[in-house]
């Protein structure tokens, strides 16, 4: 369910706001409180240095205790919270998310609808802007349930309606409201897309997808195009096409276009959207199959990451891909041994059905270089290889431009989302060659998750870009105060902190390197909103858009 909490930032004195619940912190080690830790604890006759003393409370990060007051009156409140911060040196932006999440989740207990806090880690020496950002990140991340389907009373609404962050200096201000600020529109984009990953395969279908990206596109700014089946055919997207024809459920291809004033470069976000992946003829075991209702992570970061952007408004042109439809066995689903000829023109041997994910990602890669972008970032569920090489602590990071892979590296760890690179070299992409068509969209178990990524780097020449994979990190993170079972809304930090701190690539053009497509695609000057152009013939012998079967769906 969408997260309805307020955060206000306002100027004032946490030691006589009074009201249902204040919260303060203590760092590790600390027996004399200060601050306004300090003042709350003298407002309240002692009760913080009281606790302290009987060495029940160490401050450690994740620590709490909530006590109360004997004392009642004006300013005096009903219950304080106290935080532990852990070490003061080891404080940072996750400290503070951390923080929030366990505040949140302490005043969802304690079912209050109000209470005020302070910015947490203030002594750390980091920018309070900073903090402020974390902590509203951590509180709203925090906050997120999905228990929609509950009828049984388990479902508990949070009662938490408005925090207040208070500072006592004026000049202070600023920098914690648009702390605040940034961390609300980062945490509205990831809980955007926990919700969509979290949609049951039979809710969250294409269609959904289409539907909440136009919703959002009119609510915060951006176009929305949807391709149909047809106009996916019509296009020569084969390899898309190819996954889609087991599928009764309509597929999608959505495109979203964001444009911020002066835009400085263009950026294209393109996500895996398959609304469930059964593995389709090559179909997988039946244990836990459930969780491929999650196989659209990529797309709900995609999403998610297009309302962040308009929202914020990033000075940038950002373009949203999704290839949306479901992955199924059917009498005329798709197969191992086919060829499929995607829309670049590379012609692919179905090894394995459930390769999907770098199917539906080749054409919407490919759609891309009509944007000529200056950078392209795909986020996918690719592979099970990932979260066997990185479990659920990092997603695999791979592609073709060391400078984008740095900024995407920096981005990932100043947003507390890892991300770690693997290795793209030849011998991987050797790997994919097929023997009956271009190449193959298995190459075994061996380097499961780097073949994927040197399958999709056979579509990316034309441009910078880099790959996701977020197999591991989308569903059931470990455990953090922020975080809940289900769909993490992995990517969407990641892809925020990228274009806030953009900065126009050194260089023009793509990366230099020959283009593997085969031929080249119609350029659309004027973006996605043209009717897409009719492939015309001479694709040469290897088939192109007629090797598509086509058919027609009601
Ligand atoms: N969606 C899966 C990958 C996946 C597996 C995501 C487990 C999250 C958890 C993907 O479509 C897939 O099935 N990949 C196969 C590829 C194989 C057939 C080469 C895999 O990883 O087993
Ligand atoms: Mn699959
Ligand atoms: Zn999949």
């Amino acid at each position: 369910m969408e997260v309805d909490v307020k955060l206000s930032v306002e100027q004032g004195d946490i030691a006589s706001v009074g009201g249902p619940a204040v919260a303060v912190n203590l760092y590790e080690g600390v027996t004399a409180p200060g601050g306004a830790t300090k003042a709350v604890d003298e407002a309240t006759g002692g009760i913080i240095a009281r606790a302290l003393e009987s060495g029940d409370f160490k401050g450690r990060l994740e620590e709490v205790m909530v006590l109360y007051p004997a004392a009642k009156g004006k300013g005096v409140p009903e219950r304080v919270i106290v935080l532990g911060l852990g070490s003061k040196d080891a404080f940072d932006t996750e400290a503070a998310r951390r923080v929030g999440g366990l505040l949140v989740n302490t005043l969802r207990k304690l079912k209050v609808e109000r209470a005020a806090t302070v910015v947490h880690g203030g002594g750390s020496g980091k920018p309070a802007r900073e903090l402020a950002r974390g902590l509203a990140e951590g509180v709203l991340l925090g906050a997120y349930r999905y228990d929609d389907w509950f009828r049984d009373g388990r479902a508990e609404p949070l009662s938490l309606k408005q925090l207040t962050i208070l500072d006592r200096t004026k000049g202070s201000l600023k920098g914690i409201e648009a702390g605040v600020a940034h961390g609300t529109m980062v945490a509205g984009g990831a809980n955007q897309a926990r919700e969509l990953a979290n949609g049951p395969g039979n809710v969250c279908t294409p269609s959904h997808l289409a539907e909440t990206a136009r919703k959002l596109g009119r609510k915060y700014g951006f176009k929305v195009k949807v391709l149909e089946r047809a106009e996916c055919e019509k296009m020569g997207m084969g390899a898309f096409m190819g996954v889609a024809r087991g599928a009764k459920e309509p597929p999608k291809f959505i495109i979203m276009e964001y444009e911020g004033k002066n835009p400085k470069s263009t950026v294209c976000l393109v996500g895996k959207g398959i609304t469930f992946d059964s593995g389709g003829i090559s179909l997988k075991p039946g244990a836990d199959m459930e969780l491929m209702k999650f196989d659209m992570g990529g797309a709900a970061a995609v999403i998610g990451a297009m309302r962040f952007a308009a929202e914020s408004k990033v000075p940038l042109k950002v373009v949203g891909l999704v290839a949306s439809t479901n992955n199924l066995p059917d009498g005329d689903a798709y197969k191992p041994g086919d060829v499929l000829t995607s829309m670049a023109g590379v012609t692919i041997e179905v090894k394995n059905t459930d390769a999907e994910g770098r199917l539906v990602l080749s054409d919407a890669l490919a759609y891309a270089e009509r944007y000529e972008p200056d950078a392209v970032v795909d986020l996918a569920t690719l592979t099970g290889a990932c979260v066997i090489a990185l479990g659920s602590h990092a997603a695999g990071l791979m592609g073709n431009d060391e400078w984008l892979l740095d900024e995407v590296h920096r981005a990932s760890t100043s947003a507390g989302e890892r991300a770690w690179p693997l290795p793209l070299w030849s011998e991987y992409r050797e790997m994919v060659k097929s023997d009956v068509a271009d190449i193959k969209n298995t190459a075994g178990r061996e380097a499961g998750a780097i073949t994927a990524g040197a399958f999709l780097g056979a579509f990316t020449n034309a441009y910078r870009w880099a790959h996701l994979d977020i197999a591991g990190v989308a569903w059931n993170p470990p455990p953090k105060p922020y975080m809940t079972v289900g769909g993490t809304g992995a990517g969407v930090r990641i892809l925020a902190e990228l274009l806030t701190n953009w900065r126009k690539p050194k260089g023009t053009g793509p990366a230099p390197g020959p283009r593997t497509s085969l031929r080249s695609l119609p350029k659309a000057t004027d973006g996605a909103f043209k009717a897409p152009a009719p492939r015309t013939g001479g694709a040469g012998p290897r088939g192109g858009a007629k090797a598509v079967r086509k058919k027609k769906r009601g």
